[in-house]
């Protein structure tokens, strides 16, 4: 595990934060492109790897694409196209996608990528030559869809839980990972350090799954079935299982780095993932690394799923909804904020389009987008935008600047405890916190008198302090946004890293910040009126 250490961020008192992550999010398939569930996964990566790099915090993040397999197989085959080809065009629009959602991974890999395909073959090798994968034959219910076979009982009314298909019986030689042999060292891994998969609900389904003795892993495929996969090492009449090569790129994409790097990212390894791929992310992988003689990871965080209006999202239904059109309609970080803000990890969330139009208007246009204007209209209608001195704090403001010093506190633990809806909810009560200041210390009344304006500059420098912090705190999930106030505030780049100044040391005497803009606007439909 990481070391301990404190990174001098808010509320660095109570909140110590590790001196290395390395994020990953599941390698998506390119049977699909992407929606708003490959999305979830990897602004959840992105937001928390902007927040631990914005700490000074090593942090390496890691996306890609499956390619392999059955399932990648037929759909080039519907597509009437070779495999390559159909992979390389959809892993593109995975990247462009990604790209154009500004997401900050700092590798893109393909299982199709040489690297990993070395990285796999050695993997196997090692693991064959240690004794751990042996020839055998196998019968067993399959279901494409998954790419993995299921017990009986693992089947609701004889259909795969997820996809509801009958699977299909597959019976042949094959070569097997002596997973089996590993049962007990999981379990005492699972014991020994109880968060690495979290949040609990899904440690409890791990160790359910482990109370059934564990079945070795069919981790070939006959060339003559199936050619579109890696090939053994040690047999050219099989490709890899698609699970046993896609897990191993999360070692791939950092042993590239060469050994020193490998062995401090490593261990600090977290995986993202939802709960539909649990079994392989929990058993088949630490197993795995196991027999690869490599450390287990640190963390398994496992969210929920989403669904569309109640329903399951799919093609047929013509319900999936697309980042980018979402990003078009209402910008990425309203997106963001709303993925981030109506979930909570670890659960299912359903999305609905007049929810987020009901959330943008509230939190974003209203709340946030408010507080914005009206502090740097009073700003500039009253001193040109030159930012005042502040006098004695009343109480009335020193409770504002408590506001924002608890705000920060919060941020800082739910966030390591993957609770991103509420390190948000922290925030906007923050911010709405600053609203009623307004109201309550009424600079615009104040105003109208020479003799309180120096009250007034002190009122507005405090709400200054107040945007400033807001943005450092929202900048790991709305990047755009804080970005925009950074500038609205005249702010260096800097100034949303943390630790930041001490509240009142941020404006220096003199500085003048910008007219406001509208960073949200409201969103009139006939729903949200
Ligand atoms: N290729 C495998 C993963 C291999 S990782 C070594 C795979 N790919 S996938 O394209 O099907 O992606 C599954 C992941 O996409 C889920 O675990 C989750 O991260 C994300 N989601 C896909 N649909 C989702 C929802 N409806 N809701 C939430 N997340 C979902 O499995």
């Amino acid at each position: 595990m990481p070391s301990e250490v404190t990174a001098g961020a808010p509320g660095r008192e109570t909140a110590p934060t590790v001196a290395r992550v390395y994020i990953t999010t599941p390698l998506y398939y390119v049977n699909a492109e992407p929606h708003l569930g490959s999305a979830y996964t990897i602004l959840i990566c992105d937001s928390m790897a902007r927040f631990y790099r914005q700490r000074g915090v090593d942090t390496y993040f890691l996306t890609g694409t499956d390619e392999h397999g059955d399932k990648i197989a037929q759909a080039a085959e519907a597509a009437g196209e070779p495999p390559k080809a159909y992979a390389d065009r959809i892993s593109e629009a995975f990247r462009r996608t990604w790209e154009a959602c500004g997401l900050t991974y700092d590798r893109f890999i393909r299982t199709t990528d040489s690297d990993h395909v070395r990285t796999v073959q050695a993997i196997l090798q090692q693991v064959y030559d240690a004794g751990d994968i042996y020839f055998g034959s196998y019968g067993g219910l399959y279901c494409t869809g998954c790419e993995r076979f299921y017990t009986e009982k693992e089947l609701v009314d004889g259909r795969c839980p997820d996809h509801r298909t009958t699977p299909e019986w597959i019976e042949e030689e094959n070569y097997f990972f002596r997973m089996g042999k590993y049962q007990e060292r999981l379990l005492a891994a699972l014991h020994q350090h109880p968060e690495m998969v979290r949040p609990e609900r899904y440690r409890n389904e791990v160790l359910a799954m482990l109370r059934e003795p564990l079945e070795d892993l069919c981790i070939s495929r006959p060339k003559a079935r199936l050619t579109w996969g890696i090939e053994l090492p040690f047999d050219e009449r099989f490709v890899t299982y698609v699970w046993f090569d896609a897990l191993i790129n999360y070692v791939t994409a950092v042993r590239e780095l060469g050994p020193a790097r490998f062995g401090e990212l490593w261990p600090a390894a977290q995986h993202f993932i939802a709960k539909d791929i649990l079994k392989p992310h929990a058993v088949y992988w630490p197993t795995m690394l196991m027999a690869a003689g490599l450390p287990l990871y640190e963390h398994l965080n496992v969210h929920g799923y989403w669904t569309v209006n109640g329903e399951k999202m799919s093609k047929s239904l013509g319900n999936v909804v697309r980042p980018l059109e979402m990003k078009e309609r209402y910008g990425m970080d309203a997106f963001r904020y709303v993925l981030l803000r109506e979930s909570v990890f670890g659960l299912d969330a359903d999305f609905r389009e007049d929810a987020l139009i009901t959330r943008i208007n509230a939190d974003l246009a209203n709340n946030l987008g408010n507080l914005v204007s009206r502090t740097l209209s009073m700003q500039q209608r009253y001193f040109k935008g030159v930012v005042q001195p502040r006098s004695a704090p009343r109480p009335e403001d020193d409770a504002l600047q408590a506001t924002f010093a608890s705000a920060a506190t919060e941020v800082e633990e739910q966030v390591r405890a993957l609770m991103l809806s509420r390190a948000l909810e922290a925030i906007w009560r923050a911010a709405d916190h600053a609203n009623k200041y307004i109201v309550e210390t009424a600079p615009f009344t104040l105003a109208k008198d020479p003799a309180q304006l120096a009250r007034v500059g002190t009122i507005l420098h405090n709400l200054l302090e107040a945007l400033r912090v807001t943005a450092q705190l929202a900048a790991p999930f709305l990047p755009e946004t804080a970005e925009r106030m950074r500038e609205l505030l005249a702010l260096p780049a800097t100034a949303l890293t943390l630790p930041g100044p001490a509240w009142g040391a941020a404006f220096p005497s003199g500085h003048v910040v910008q007219a406001p803009v509208v960073l949200f606007p409201r969103i009139e439909t006939a729903a949200a009126t």
